[in-house]
């Protein structure tokens, strides 16, 4: 649970850390391991485990690099919900006691470090780049504002996977494309640079794996923490997909020029 406030002095105060641990290697089971940190000022979940990892048990392990909230590699459950631990005040936090779980609907390699091959395999099949042609393919193309408004949200998504750790979809069909897949498609077919065959783009994911697979839950868009709305990027998708499907291009460029 989160406190509205992030900004109360927490310095001295004891945290009780209770982390998943876990070792295919050496361990029949998971356990919790328990951890007494003492808060610094401006702590971060993350800082709070590398304390621990430095000073208590060097065998913990888990992902981090920028300690910015850009590289998305430190996403874990925090409290019960997916969450980035370098953007995670301990101020924030309700309670003394924090349950630290690695991703779910993920592979565990060792504690909090989770297999992201079945995300990467995902993201690689919606072919995430920039698709240009002719002009556009030479030298400095320049979006409107208008256009860039229209994708900015998930510009901003750092493939953090806390939205595949989230969805109850992937959580029963494995073989689902997830929505950070998705959202980043809808980002390349709504940007007006972009010209990848529409009509082949949608039928890869036209299927129960797919585009279709979604019950729009919205857990993805209530646990992202970088304010991305996977969930507004499917259904984005998912109209257009009826539309090329339907009638053709032409409607898919009128929903593209209109979408809010
Ligand atoms: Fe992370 Fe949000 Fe991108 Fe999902 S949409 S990968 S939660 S930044
Ligand atoms: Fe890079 Fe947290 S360490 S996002």
């Amino acid at each position: 649970m989160l406190r509205k406030k992030e900004n109360i002095n927490i310095e001295g105060e004891r945290f009780t850390f209770k982390v998943f641990r876990f070792d295919p290697a050496t361990d029949s089971q998971p356990y919790f391991d328990h951890f007494l940190v003492i808060a610094e000022k401006g702590m971060t979940v993350l800082e709070a485990l590398l304390n621990i990892q430095e000073r208590q048990d060097p065998s913990l392990v888990f992902r981090y690099s920028c300690r910015g909230a850009i590289c998305g590699s430190c996403g874990m459950v925090i409290n019960g919900r997916p969450n980035l631990a370098c953007r995670t005040q301990l101020s924030s936090l309700e309670s003394r006691e924090v349950l630290i779980e690695p991703l779910p609907n993920l592979e565990i390699i060792k504690d909090l470090i989770i297999d992201m091959k079945p995300f990467w395999k995902a993201y690689r099949l919606i072919e995430p780049w920039l698709m240009p042609r002719g002009r556009e393919a030479r030298g400095e193309h320049l979006v409107t504002e208008k256009n860039r408004a229209q994708i900015d949200q998930f510009v901003g998504c750092i493939l953090c996977a806390c939205c595949y750790g989230a969805c109850p979809v992937v959580s029963r069909n494995e073989k689902y494309v997830g929505p950070a897949a998705l959202a980043k498609l809808f980002r390349f077919v709504q940007d007006s640079r972009d010209k990848r065959d529409r009509k082949q783009a949608f039928k890869r994911l036209d299927n129960k794996d797919g585009l279709w697979a979604c019950h729009t839950v919205f857990r993805c868009t209530e646990d992202c923490p970088k304010q991305v709305r996977p969930t507004d990027g499917i259904e984005g998708l998912r109209r257009r997909a009826v539309a090329v499907k339907c009638c053709g291009s032409k409607k898919e460029k009128v929903l593209k020029e209109n979408e809010a």
